[in-house]
């Protein structure tokens, strides 16, 4: 078991962090791929979001879908940290818990939950949900969490940590949190809501949680570097729903970027290793905002079939279109991605030809960059590629893939500058070339 309090010890770490994130607009399969990696480190940790994120695992018959917990908890030994920068909704991370356990046996010795992780009440749910409704049709499309709300009290100065729960006067702290969005909620008359029985659930979870070990996660995390274990931060939602470059403002309320992976771990940059960006070999995105690839067509509507692009936390159809080379570059370079993993290649084994759009046109004008406005007023401009036509499913070494698929790969790493390192093929952990 590693050691969790280390103690009085200098941080010259050796080590370093290395980072899967999403480039695109969530559910690029983050959950998949840590599992895959997970056996090359020690700990995983989640550094941002909350119960937003929906991470799927499938290992032959069996299916997962993680919210707040990291995807490395099926890992014979791994060590989970859910990191200061999450927001914790107890209720729903008590259900995952309990599903997991149901599998797994006993977690208590593989999850530990940072003291400063900020936590979401039973209102910040509810001012979410009101927030969306006045919005109307400008509606961000949130997964109705609580996730705004919850960091908008932390940055507010407001917010109730983890830590929190083990002091005497927790009750009162919530009380009065409580109190002041109610205060707010009276400003959405038309919004009516009752919170007792999710209030109750919510004081029983955290009881439950306590449980667990609540940790410095920063002082743990840099110990662990500086003892050269193999540490991967899990990132949750994707680059283009980041709240400072993202679409904005139809992004969630954290940094999903690699710089969020050291305010929300408690890490320096000089200890952010590889940066490991994943992609669709195509583009996908739920909720409200720009999308400029986005397909209305039997096209878009065939993406979604094969690929099966309904969402992980709230079964909402994901919008569907062809991969914007425009925005992963964007993304690549905002995250200094050092290499790429493709996923979901097999959705277009079927396909005569595949787009990317390697431009846009805006007012007239060719322009290559993701521009402010999130791209809302652009039109993509394309470029065409042969499909493979072949069924990738069941290929597991690189050479034997076909060579109108190669050609995409190739023509990815060109423009991006990044390796491409692994393929996906199926949703399974073992669907995987290894490049
Ligand atoms: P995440 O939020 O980034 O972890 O991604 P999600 O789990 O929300 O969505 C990805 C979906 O694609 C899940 O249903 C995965 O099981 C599935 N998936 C992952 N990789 C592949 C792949 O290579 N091919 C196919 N067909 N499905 C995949
Ligand atoms: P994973 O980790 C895809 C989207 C929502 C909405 C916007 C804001 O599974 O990739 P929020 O609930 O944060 O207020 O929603 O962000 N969104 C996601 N889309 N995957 C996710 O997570 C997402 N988490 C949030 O649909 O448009
Ligand atoms: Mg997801």
């Amino acid at each position: 078991m590693l050691t969790l309090h280390p103690g009085n010890k200098t941080y010259d770490c050796m080590s370093k962090v290395d980072v899967v994130l999403g480039l695109q607009w969530g559910d690029e399969g983050k959950g998949k791929v840590v599992d895959v990696l997970t056996p090359g480190y020690k700990v995983i940790a989640r550094f941002q979001g909350g119960p937003n994120a929906g991470h799927s695992l499938k290992f032959g018959d069996e299916g997962f879908v993680l919210h707040t917990v990291p995807s490395g908890i099926f890992r014979e030994g791994s060590v989970n940290i859910i990191g200061n920068g999450v927001v914790i909704d107890p209720v729903i991370l008590m259900d995952e818990i309990k599903d997991i356990e149901a599998k797994a046996g006993d977690i208590s010795d593989k999850l530990v939950i940072a003291k400063r992780a900020q936590l979401i009440l039973p209102s910040h749910r509810m001012l979410d949900a009101a927030s969306e409704a006045a919005k109307g049709k400008a509606k961000i499309g949130s997964t109705l969490k609580g996730i705004g709300p919850a960091y908008m009290d932390k940055t507010g100065r407001n917010g109730l940590r983890v830590g929190d729960i083990l002091s005497p006067d927790f009750k009162d702290k919530y009380e009065a949190l409580k109190a002041k969005h109610c205060g707010m909620l009276s400003l959405y008359p038309d919004f009516t809501f009752d919170i007792t029985e999710y209030e109750q659930k919510w004081f029983a979870a955290v009881e439950n949680l306590k449980r667990f070990r609540f940790i410095e996660n920063e002082v743990v995390v840099n110990q662990y570097l500086k003892e050269d274990v193999k540490i991967l931060a899990e990132g949750a939602q994707g680059s283009l729903l980041d709240i400072d470059f993202g679409t904005y403002p139809f992004v969630t309320s954290s940094n999903t970027m690699a710089a969020g992976v050291c305010t929300g771990l408690g890490i320096a940059p000089s200890k952010v290793g590889k940066v490991i960006g994943i992609f669709k070999a195509y583009c996908t995105r739920v909720g409200s905002g720009p999308f400029p690839t986005e397909l209305f067509d039997e096209t878009g509507e065939r993406l979604r079939q094969i690929g099966h692009e309904f969402g992980a936390t709230t079964g909402r159809p994901r919008r569907c279109g062809w991969l914007d080379m425009v925005a992963l570059k964007y993304a690549v370079m905002m995250n200094g991605v050092t290499e790429l993993i493709m996923m979901k290649s097999d959705v277009l084994d079927d396909f005569d030809t595949v787009k990317v759009a390697v431009s846009y046109k805006q007012d007239g004008k060719q322009i290559d960059w993701f521009p402010y406005d999130g791209a809302e007023s652009v039109e993509p401009v394309y470029k065409e590629f042969k499909g493979w036509k072949t069924s990738l499913c069941d290929i597991r070494d690189y050479a034997s893939l076909p060579q109108a698929f190669k050609d995409y790969v190739a023509y990815i790493e060109k423009e991006t500058g990044v390796p491409v390192k692994i393929i996906s093929v199926g949703p399974d952990r073992e669907a995987v070339i290894f490049k």
